[in-house]
């Protein structure tokens, strides 16, 4: 698969890579089974064969419990830490009260955490996974000296931050950001739209505040989660979808058929397609439609057909 560099790091990623988010099972206390364990090193296994070599993690997910089930991994090939990157995520705490948490503390004992679930020594990439309004960018900066001093993290980023949240926290850190991770699909196309609508009555409202362009100035890979917007465009059934959802998911069909690929493959290529370089995360368990969504590859997509789909996503003509 083809490959580039994490915004200004050394890491020579997969331009997709796999969302690791749902492979522990569920999200309650309940232990790992075996059959948790073996369905993960499937749905791990296929996206390694597709040819990803980046995963990405979260200390909250599954409670803990994916970093566990993904550790399944060094048991037969331990080689392979060396040859994938790994790139986590602090700062979501859960409740109650449900907050964010950005302390010197926090951000430290989440990598400790993350470290022993996923049997590593150090992760690829940290990110702050949502941000905190209580951040105090000084204990940060301070928090990522003390994971770079000790090699426990290579490169830092964040998520779900918007322009001024990057520029804060870029002020006080000696590291660079090297990503962005924000929700970006076919019908979740907020930092497209605000570029479009700007200066037009009636436009809807979307305040993103130049995410995109400032990532694209400084060098910011972004990272797209939810590319396959969970589903609604390639077959999950909803008891209310709306009409131009229903209706974009016709079109993705229909150019999936034209092409001779999956539509997984058709969302994927939608966001490969940008300038930009964003990296989906495709965070599907099932092996068919991971290989599904990795034909993306293949697939390339004419100035119209991306205008074509884009269109179809907003569900409203362009000005
Ligand atoms: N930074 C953040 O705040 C944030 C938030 C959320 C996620 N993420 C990351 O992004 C990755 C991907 O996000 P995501 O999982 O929300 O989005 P996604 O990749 O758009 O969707 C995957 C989800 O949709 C389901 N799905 C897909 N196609 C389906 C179909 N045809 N029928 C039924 N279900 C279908 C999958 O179930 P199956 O497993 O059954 O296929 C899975 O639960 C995550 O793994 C995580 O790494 C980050």
């Amino acid at each position: 698969m083809q490959t580039y560099r994490l915004g200004t790091s050394d890491l020579n990623v997969t331009r997709i890579g796999y969302g690791c988010m749902m492979i522990g099972g569920s999200w309650d206390d309940t232990p790992l089974t075996d059959s948790i364990r073996s369905a993960a090193m499937d749905s791990v296994h296929t996206a390694l064969d597709a040819g990803i070599n980046f995963f990405d993690h979260a200390d909250i997910y599954c409670n803990g419990k994916s970093d566990e089930a993904f550790a399944e991994l060094w048991k037969d090939s331990p080689h392979l830490r060396q040859q994938i990157y790994l790139q986590t995520k602090c700062g979501i705490r859960f409740g109650p009260p449900h907050r964010f948490d950005f302390s010197y503390e926090h951000i430290i004992n989440s990598v400790e955490g993350s470290l022993r679930r996923l049997q590593t020594d150090y992760v690829d990439v940290l990110l702050l996974h949502r941000p905190d309004p209580l951040v105090e960018p000084e204990e940060v900066a301070r928090a990522f000296d003390e994971l770079s001093r000790s090699g426990k993290v290579r490169w830092f980023g964040v998520s779900n931050h918007t322009a001024a949240q990057m520029e804060l926290l870029r002020a006080f850190l000696n590291q660079p950001i090297v990503t962005n991770q924000v929700e970006f699909n076919l019908i979740h196309t907020h930092m497209l739209d605000e570029g479009i609508v700007f200066n037009q009555y009636n436009a809807r409202l979307t305040r993103n505040e130049g995410v995109m362009e400032y990532c694209r100035l400084h060098n910011i890979t972004l990272q797209a989660w939810g590319p396959l917007a969970s589903g609604r465009l390639t077959g999950r059934k909803r008891p209310k979808e709306e009409k131009h959802v229903q209706a974009a998911a016709t079109r993705v069909a229909q150019m999936a058929k034209e092409k001779g690929v999956s539509p997984e493959a058709i969302l994927i290529a939608w966001i490969l397609r940008h300038p930009a370089q964003i990296q989906p995360l495709p965070g599907t368990t099932n092996p068919e439609r991971i290989r599904a969504a990795c034909e993306a590859e293949q697939v390339s997509l004419t100035r119209e057909e991306w205008y074509d789909l884009f269109t179809a996503g907003r569900g409203e003509k362009l000005p």
